[in-house]
């Protein structure tokens, strides 16, 4: 069995009360290794970890196929949550460990902790992700559209191509209001945490990967 696990934005200690029971029980703890050191607190001593990067997830990912199908308990760790910019990893555990139905315990998204620093309703915004394989053309109206509806968008920029400096400045070129509020999360929950707040035309500075954006309804004077 493949339980495909959300460990929460970084904090271990943010972490469902199933997700720590199911790291302490597991035969088998994969994911990328940087997410697994976020997570390693709750691990099992005894499992076996298998960690990978952006070369070698394919090859890794089969190994946990095969402990599975010999009867393993595998855990696969998810920044975040599983069902907010998860679905191209999601689809290489049904493609690559060759598992169709992988059991989902949700975690807390970097898009919740966001969204209550900012006190942003989820009923009144929109979610995107930018950090993606492909064309983000559809993704970039979409975000306009929103916006020009008065909704909020919480937004997952894409490294380093269409990063909050780059996503604003596009903002402002489709017509977007200079003084539309924007927030901008760096490692949130992580000891080294860091926010920038302000608005689009002010919003120049460079952020590192692990950033999450919220663009806001407020307008400031
Ligand atoms: C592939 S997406 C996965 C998002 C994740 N599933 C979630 O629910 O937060 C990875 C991106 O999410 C954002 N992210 C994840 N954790 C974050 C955190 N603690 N603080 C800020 N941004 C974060 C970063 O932009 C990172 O590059």
């Amino acid at each position: 069995m493949i339980y495909a696990v959300g460990i929460g934005p970084g904090d271990p200690d943010m972490m469902p009360y199933k997700t720590v029971l199911l790291l302490k029980e597991a035969d088998v703890i994969s994911g990328f290794e940087t997410v697994l050191r976020l997570a390693d607190k709750h691990f099992n001593p005894n499992a076996l970890q298998v960690s990978m990067g952006y070369k070698n997830q394919k090859e890794k990912l089969g190994e946990v196929g095969i402990y599975s199908r010999e009867g393993k308990k595998c855990v696969v760790c998810f920044m975040g949550d599983v069902n907010f910019s998860g679905y191209e990893y999601l689809d290489r555990i049904h493609t690559d460990c060759q598992e169709p139905n992988p059991i989902i315990i949700p975690g807390i998204s970097s898009a919740q902790m966001a969204a209550s620093k900012t006190l942003t309703a989820f009923e009144t915004s929109v979610f995107l992700t930018f950090h993606k394989r492909g064309d983000i053309s559809e993704d970039k109206e979409f975000l306009v559209s929103a916006l020009k509806q008065g909704k909020s968008a919480i937004v997952i920029p894409l490294p380093w191509d269409f990063m909050p400096a780059e996503i604003s400045q596009f903002l402002l070129d489709r017509g977007i209001p200079h003084n539309t509020h924007v927030d901008v999360f760096e490692h949130l929950t992580w000891p080294e945490e860091k926010s920038y707040s302000g608005t689009l035309r002010e919003c120049k500075e460079k952020f590192s990967d692990v950033s999450i954006m919220v663009i806001s309804r407020k307008t400031s004077s």
